[in-house]
């Protein structure tokens, strides 16, 4: 069988190499090395490491395997992943983004970029003649997140990707939510998926790393002399830690989306609860398009309470979830969207985006269901 043919759960397990090709040893180790003897003067396969390392070639390979693309990079953060992908526009580009975006990308586009020159217009790319307005001549890419941060907000792939062919642009979408199991890109013509494998993929709240993946060749020869040249590489300790995270995303998927549908169906219902955003909910606004593109309403769900107060006291009851501004771990993690994930993002266009100091986060963690919700209920009530 073809590597490219096995099904999710065996490429996970199996990965780019399934086993150390110089020892035969069960897994790929930490090569940590910074450079590489040229016999004779001569270069081998590898020769520096941040051109090329073992440890991270295996994480790079698994995340062109898991999305069905022909190169995968890795870097030293998402948000690393993130800039060195934009690092494709040029001074005087312009970038259409998703508005309701992660809080850092959000800084990135908006702060970092016009000092490079480049534009950027932050529209609802929901509204899909929205998208087609904001487009000038010299848009360069369309910079997506689906279902967006914090607000769920469910954007058309397939529309964003025939508007994109029509103008000649680049498609880029943030897939961290989704995970490369749930949501495929660029199996709907996406040009390239990006992950903050800090999440999900490394799945145990204890590296920071990027994951970028491409099909177009061009594209990938030159995300390939930007990494390089950049040189904001994963390390070999953490491309381990991520590799061995990303053996077990099935599972620990499977079982956080699980408690997550549950438990925002016991949140919908909570008399302190005012309102749940979670795809898998019978009456979520996108449901329809979510399930068009992506198989699965993942793992983390959003919820307002009515009363700021409230907040207060369920942050200070609850004892279970780490209260932190991230997701994707084995651990529920609860956060204040306002103060943490989005903090960046100045109030008033919080306001302007729908997000409020009562909105919370909860990326859900293998922990008992019953246990979560007795703790999350105590905190409620
Ligand atoms: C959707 C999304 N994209 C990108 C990032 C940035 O990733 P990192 O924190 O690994 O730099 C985050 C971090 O929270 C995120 O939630």
């Amino acid at each position: 069988m073809n590597r490219k043919d096995y099904r999710p759960a065996t490429l996970l397990v199996h990965q780019g190499k399934d086993r150390d090709p110089a020892t035969g040893a069960a897994t790929v180790p930490i090569y940590q090395a910074s450079t590489y003897h040229h016999e004779g003067g001569t270069a081998g396969e590898y020769d520096y490491a941040r051109s090329g390392n073992p440890s991270r070639e295996q994480v790079e390979e698994a995340i062109a395997l898991l999305e069905g693309g022909t190169r995968g990079f890795a870097y030293a953060s998402g948000m690393t992943a993130i800039g060195s992908v934009l690092a494709l526009l040029e001074s005087g580009d312009h970038l259409v983004a998703s508005a309701d975006l992660y809080g850092g990308s959000w800084r990135f586009i908006t702060g970092v970029l016009p000092q490079q020159g480049i534009s950027c217009s932050l529209v609802d790319t929901t509204d899909t003649d929205a998208v087609k307005s904001a487009i000038t001549p010299r848009t360069r890419a369309l910079f997506l997140e689906t279902p967006s941060n914090p607000l769920f907000q469910i954007t058309d792939l397939r529309a964003m990707v025939e508007i994109a062919r029509q103008h000649g642009l680049i498609t880029i979408l943030d897939n961290t939510f989704m995970t490369p199991l749930l949501q495929r890109p660029l199996d709907l013509g996406i040009d390239i998926t990006i992950h903050s494998a800090t999440k999900f993929l490394g799945g145990h709240s204890d590296i920071l790393a990027g994951l970028v993946a491409v099909n177009d060749k061009d594209l990938g020869k030159r995300l390939k002399y930007f990494q390089n040249a950049f040189g904001a590489v994963l390390s070999p300790f953490d491309s381990f830690l991520l590799s061995r995270g990303i053996k077990t995303l099935q599972v620990r998927l499977d079982a956080g989306q699980r408690s997550a549908g549950e438990l925002a169906r016991r949140l919908t219902e909570h008399p302190a609860v005012g309102r749940v955003w979670y795809p898998g909910l019978d009456n979520f606004k996108g449901r329809q398009l979510h399930f068009s593109q992506a198989s699965g309403a993942g793992a983390v769900v959003s919820f307002e309470l009515r009363e700021e107060q409230q907040v207060k006291e369920l942050l200070g009851n609850v004892k279970l979830p780490i209260i932190a501004p991230s997701l994707g771990g084995v651990e529920t993690i609860l956060t204040h969207c306002w103060s943490m994930s989005h903090g960046a993002i100045p109030a008033e266009d919080k306001i302007r985006q729908g997000i409020s100091k009562r909105l919370l986060r909860l990326s859900v963690g293998l922990e008992d269901i019953e246990d979560l919700w007795e703790d999350l209920e105590i905190g409620l009530s």
